[in-house]
């Protein structure tokens, strides 16, 4: 089968606006809301480095992987995979990689945006200065009124999932492309100025970035270790086909290799700019700082609460929040919009918004475990747990190593050095090695340890 040289439905207009994309897939409640509370709960610097380790070992190789699947195929990840299997003569069986990636998508993205949609109505409480001098009960009962109002929280999931899908209709250049053009600098500029409020903190910014940087390893467990490789995947967007359709649109010439670095190291400086920003504030309002996943709904509008200008810089974090999210969740529901307008012959506008319509509907199971169906639980973990826990740290992980497999041993060497294309040899030598073995291996030794215990 000949590969088509573009894909049938979008091209970004350049490398730059690719980078930027995949950032903006990459950046997101990750970053800002999970990276500084696991962080918090899994002792710091120890599990930074950790965190760090699996980004290098796992998370550069299988990014590289991806990219190079989705511009050789030119098509959704589905697709791309058919077409690459019939190239490599190998079983077709592997275009089921490609849907394990659309549902990993869709089921992430169905809890994604209800905290999106939190996120969001924290911009116009905290802009509105509901927070100010606000105790611990006061700042709990304004978030269970959010939360415990299964109307409230449907309206802003049913926004955040509508605003969405209006980017992804416009499509790949009027639509993805434009929207990271904005939503990109402006979170850099946000982020910057939270940072300088933190400073303002004096010895406190000090004890953040302590906490951050000093390695603590008796709090580490074999579980921190399955959480920070989970987040290594979830972070970078990987194990779903998010940056492989990205990838689709990407032209020829590009280098993979920097871009996937450009890519890796500005996700991981936000990541840690965003514990600047946070740790000092709690630490300086003596909050605890493992507060899990309510450290940025809860603990955080506290110190906003006790601080100069802290309505306005509050207001501002949870606009970041939003961006961010907003970048990412396009990227979310891209693969399976893909799929339906290369397969379906849908318009990109229908075909959004019937991605839309599911991830919106399969959203209200989140929704609802906040309020009415709260004591619905399996093994004591509420429906939001569960599915945090099924992708990030199963289908994701599963759909990495899948890849790294399809790439480093079923793609023949030639294929992958052409579509790679990297100078000198002894990086694609490298890349190799990392993607055939130690990527394989090291998913497959956390995943026994999680079974293990
Ligand atoms: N990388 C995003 C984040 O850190 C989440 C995401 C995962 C986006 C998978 C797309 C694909 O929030």
């Amino acid at each position: 089968m000949a590969r088509p040289l573009q894909s049938i439905h979008g091209q970004w207009s350049s490398r730059w606006a690719f980078v930027l994309a995949a950032t903006g897939s990459a950046v997101g409640l990750g970053n800002i809301w999970k990276f500084p509370y696991i962080t918090g709960e899994n002792g710091g610097g120890a599990f930074v480095l950790v965190y760090l380790a699996c980004l290098v070992l796992i998370g550069l190789p299988v990014m590289m992987a991806e990219i190079l699947v989705g511009r050789r195929g030119r098509q959704n990840p589905v697709n791309s995979l058919h077409s690459l299997a019939i190239e490599e003569k190998t079983t077709q069986d592997w275009q089921y990689l490609g849907w394990l990636g659309l549902t990993a998508g869709i089921l992430i993205m169905s809890y994604y945006s209800v905290f999106a949609g939190q996120a969001l109505a924290y911009v116009f409480r905290n802009f509105s200065g509901v927070f100010e001098g606000v105790t611990a009960d006061g700042a709990t009962s304004i978030y269970n009124a959010l939360v415990s109002d299964p109307e409230r929280l449907l309206a802003w999931h049913t926004i955040f999932v509508i605003i969405t899908s209006i980017v992804v209709a416009r499509g790949v250049q009027g639509g993805l492309e434009k929207a990271v053009k904005f939503l990109m600098p402006a979170l850099l500029a946000i982020l910057f100025l939270l940072v300088g409020y933190a400073a303002n903190t004096g010895i406190y910014f000090q004890q953040g970035i302590d906490f951050l940087f000093h390695a603590d390893f008796s709090k580490l467990s074999g579980d921190s270790v399955l959480t920070a490789m989970g987040h290594a995947f979830f972070t970078l967007s990987l194990g779903m086909g998010a940056i492989m359709v990205y990838g689709s649109y990407l032209p020829k010439s590009a280098s993979i290799l920097k871009m996937t670095f450009a890519i890796a190291f500005a996700d991981t400086a936000v990541a840690l700019l965003a514990g600047m920003a946070i740790f000092p504030l709690v630490f300086a309002n003596g909050l605890d700082i493992d507060a899990g996943p309510g450290l940025i709904f809860h603990t955080l509008p506290i110190a906003f609460g006790h601080m100069q200008g802290g309505a306005f810089f509050g207001g501002l974090f949870f606009l970041l929040l939003v961006f961010a999210a907003w970048s990412s969740a396009i990227s979310l529901i891209e693969p399976a919009v893909a799929w339906l307008v290369e397969n379906k012959e849908v318009s990109r506008r229908r075909a959004s918004v019937i991605t839309g319509l599911v991830t919106w509907s399969l959203g209200l199971l989140t929704v609802f475990s906040f309020n009415i169906a709260s004591e619905w639980t399996v093994f004591g973990n509420t429906f939001f747990d569960l599915l945090d826990y099924l992708t990030a740290n199963i289908m994701l992980p599963l759909g990495g190593l899948l890849i790294a497999i399809f790439v480093g041993r079923i793609m023949s060497q030639d294929s992958s050095e052409k579509e790679l294309n990297i100078k000198p040899q002894y990086l694609y030598s490298t890349w190799r090695f990392l993607i055939r073995y130690i990527a394989p291996a090291g998913i497959i030794i956390v995943f026994l340890n999680m079974l293990w215990n």
